[in-house]
């Protein structure tokens, strides 16, 4: 399957991974997120709450095709070796998803606090850091 996918996008011109392009939509949504969140606690800014929240959701709509481009790409231009960097991404990815339902579920950006839910927005950014910083790795070396 994996070749019929990369064969049918080269014979298109397109030999880019996939999985970059989507990145985009969770590592951005997340940061956003947890600077909006912080933001809200500045004066006469509340209501940055409820727009970090819309970034939340918008982050967990982006992660079935972000995940699913990984795997491609991984399938593709690292032949599905299993290496640290690789593990790691799928357990980060795990989390991520998990804390982004716990907190589009949980959360009530019209009462926010410096409380755990708080907590958990910035708990993303740092595990979103770790996708990308792992993810450079692959890419970069
Ligand atoms: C929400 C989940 C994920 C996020 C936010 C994420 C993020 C990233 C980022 C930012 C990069 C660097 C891209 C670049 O600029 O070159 C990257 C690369 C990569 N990631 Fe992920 N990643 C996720 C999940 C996964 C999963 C589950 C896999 C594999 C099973 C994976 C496999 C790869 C691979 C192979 C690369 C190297 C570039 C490529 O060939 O596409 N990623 N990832």
């Amino acid at each position: 399957m994996t070749d019929v996918i990369f064969g049918f996008l080269s014979s298109i011109g397109f030999t880019h991974p996939l999985h970059p392009a989507f990145t985009h939509i969770p590592m951005g949504m997340v940061i956003g997120a947890v600077v909006f969140r912080l933001a809200s606690f500045l004066p006469r800014m509340k209501m940055l709450a409820k727009t970090g929240y819309h970034c939340v959701i918008l982050a967990l709509l982006g992660i079935a095709p972000t995940i699913v481009t990984g795997y491609l790409d991984w399938q593709h231009r690292f032949g599905g070796g299993w290496e640290f960097l690789i593990v790691l991404k799928m357990v980060l990815a795990g989390v991520l998803t998990v804390l982004l339902l716990l907190v589009t579920i949980k959360d009530d950006p019209d009462n926010r606090r410096v409380d755990r839910l708080t907590g958990w927005y910035v708990l993303m950014a740092l595990v979103a850091i770790g996708l990308g910083y792992s993810g450079g790795e692959l890419q970069y070396g």
